[in-house]
């Protein structure tokens, strides 16, 4: 490193931080960034304010009014800048074939290079009149064997703030790592250096933007976005794609999975992981508020997004939420579809991309039936119910967010911290599919159940950046968040639980669900949210060997008679609408699979051709 950069730096460490390669690293990149300044985080809610007030006086937030929404504030990000980039999404390592053909991929030495080696590299100097944020956070609870901590680098307040609210982030971070403990780098900056005199901007960023990712060192390097995925570098980047990576290596699973907690009348507790890829729901359903219909079903929220399961001593899989907050889609969320989630945002919330109302509030598409007579949408226009019918403008971005702290949930379950995690017993997959896939079909096995998840497809959101709408395949909801090859990934889930099952163990059951099929009219035929209870109870009841089932060519599917109908209106016909397997239709959905195994074809397991060869059989028989 460059010894007057870093003795004219000064690093500000505080007297706790004992860890020289922290220090060192930290001093490296604020020369390579030539960040003005340096501020450790110690993750105090004095800090938190401070920070927001200065996100206010920046123009990047607005308080909302303290009366309405007290604690809480919305930033509007650039229009170039709201969602994650999946085509400026990189996997580094050594061998491409390691990345697999569903990743980019870019030899390390030549990104190196580009981001950072190079004389023109793009962190060189990007931080320019700019404070660097040290970030320490733990992904999962403090100290727990399960979790593991990073440290975040970034000139961004604004994820400064977030991180605060999504993970246990700042100075007891740093005591647990002593002077020499592991921790995953994440270098981040806006890719907004300012000259001096140079006038910021609300949101800054770079139209250029890499986010990137080293497996073998275990590193994320991210550059020119401010927003969520992209910048947020727990959530995405290190505990999916960094942490599957590691999962693969030391024998557990980073999955992109909600984790709930269900009771039984009868106060039996179960615990169900359900992987549906992004904006498909996953929210609503780990906040689930069984219906009038089904007295005495209880569910609570471990998880909204990600989990980390690991075999325990006893054979079985543990799961833990190693997120502490949720950043969750705005529009659609409302009290029919998600009270929970409602009385979660009451306070100490931060908005992003939503509507501003003109008592200072915020709103969103679907909040209400009927919209304010006007407010300034997320792009600061004025916005009104004529406006949006005559332009079709949005008052909120499609995908606006909010973050907002797990325990603001009033069905957050009581062991959603506990270090141990919670013992899994049901796995469900599922995307959003208008046509084809049932309502909710049993795996008769461990390898059909990786096989329905390997083959998941789901009708794309706004989520990521690109076109919406269109069938793409995207195993087990980790198609954008995978950091290795796919094929490897498979074959990974088919082995672990071979060896839990040689040991003797129950593995948990697997189920596909699509809550997404439309009738003729174009609308939705199941009614979803609260009565997905009804798919739930019957599985649970499955897992312990008390409901019935039809055979189809694809697993188990409850018959009408088997699920409750108590209070819900809904007929035969409907139900077979929903659940119908159409032979036409499957008979196209296999050659969409073969078309996904053919691109897989490297190192793709041989079990997985071997089901589909038996799906055939039975869809030809
Ligand atoms: C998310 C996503 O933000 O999946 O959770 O995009
Ligand atoms: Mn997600």
């Amino acid at each position: 490193m460059n010894r007057p950069a870093l003795e004219g730096l000064r690093l500000n460490a505080p007297a706790y931080v004992k860890h020289a390669r922290l220090m060192a690293w930290v001093a490296e990149m604020a020369a390579l960034t030539e960040a003005r300044d340096v501020h450790w985080c110690d993750g105090s809610t004095a800090e938190y304010d401070r920070l927001c007030a200065q996100l206010v006086a920046a123009g990047t937030f607005k308080r909302l009014n303290p009366e309405l929404r007290p604690n809480s504030y919305l930033a509007c990000s650039s229009p170039s800048d709201v969602a994650r980039v999946e085509d400026r999404t990189f996997i580094c390592s050594a061998k491409k074939e390691d990345a697999g053909p569903t990743n980019n991929w870019m030899e390390p030495a030549e990104m190196r290079a580009l981001l950072q080696t190079g004389d023109r590299a793009l962190f060189r100097g990007a931080m320019k009149g700019r404070t660097m944020y040290v970030v320490p956070f733990s992904m999962g609870p403090l100290g727990s064997p399960i979790a593991h901590i990073g440290v975040e680098l970034s000139d961004s307040p604004y994820v400064a703030v977030n991180m605060k609210i999504m993970t246990r982030m700042g100075r007891a971070v740093i005591d647990v790592l002593g002077s020499d403990g592991d921790f995953v780098p994440c270098m981040h900056t806006v890719g907004a250096p300012l000259e001096p005199g140079q006038k910021d901007v609300a949101w800054p960023c770079n139209t250029t933007k890499y986010i990137v990712h080293y497996p073998e060192t275990r590193e994320i390097w991210s550059y020119g976005s401010g927003y969520g995925g992209n910048a947020l570098l727990g959530k995405k980047c290190f505990a999916l794609r960094i942490a599957s990576t590691m999962g693969r290596d030391e024998g557990w699973l980073a999955e992109h999975m909600l984790i709930l907690g269900v009771e039984s009348p009868e106060g039996k507790k179960h615990h169900v992981a359900a992987a549906f890829p992004s904006a498909c729901g996953k929210t609503n359903f780990a906040m689930l508020i069984p219906p009038g219909g089904l007295p005495g079903w209880k569910v609570t929220t471990i998880g909204d997004d990600i989990a980390w399961i690991k075999p325990a001593a006893d054979g079985r899989l543990y799961a833990i939420n190693p997120e502490a907050g949720y950043f969750g889609v705005a529009p659609g969320t409302n009290e029919k579809t998600n009270f929970n989630c409602m009385a979660s945002l009451k306070r100490d919330v931060i908005f992003t991309n939503v509507a501003l109302t003109d008592d200072g509030d915020v709103w969103w598409e679907g909040m209400t039936d009927v919209p304010p007579a006007q407010l300034t949408d997320w792009q600061g226009k004025r916005w009104t119910p004529a406006i949006a019918k005559e332009t079709g403008a949005k008052a909120a971005h499609p995908n606006a967010r909010f973050t907002v702290p797990a325990t603001n949930n009033p069905a957050l379950d009581a062991a959603w911290d506990d270090p141990a995690g919670v013992p899994i017993d049901a796995i469900i997959v599922g995307g959003r599919r208008s046509t084809t896939v049932p309502l909710v079909t049993e795996a008769r096995d461990w390898t059909e159940g990786v096989y329905m998840a390997a083959t998941m497809g789901s009708e794309t959101t706004a989520a990521a950046a690109g076109q919406q709408g269109v069938v793409r395949r995207d195993p087990f909801a980790m198609l954008p968040f995978i950091g290795y090859n796919m094929s490897d990934y498979f074959q990974h889930w088919l082995s672990l639980g071979a060896k839990l099952q040689a040991k003797g163990a129950t593995l948990p059951k697997i189920f596909c669900v699509n809550w997404f099929r439309k009738g003729d009219d174009g609308k939705f035929v199941w009614p979803g949210y609260g009565e997905n209870m009804r798919v739930l109870k019957w599985m649970l009841e499955r897992v312990e060997g008390r409901a019935q089932g039809a055979e189809n060519v694809f697993g188990v599917t409850p018959n009408y008679q088997d699920l409750t109908w108590e209070g819900l209106d809904f007929s035969a016909a409907q139900y077979q609408q929903v659940t119908g397997v159409d032979q036409g239709a499957w008979k196209a959905e296999l050659a969409l699979h073969d078309e996904l195994f053919k691109q897989l074809a490297w190192h793709l397991p041989a079990e997985l051709s071997a089901t589909k060869a038996r799906i055939e059989a039975r869809l030809a028989g």
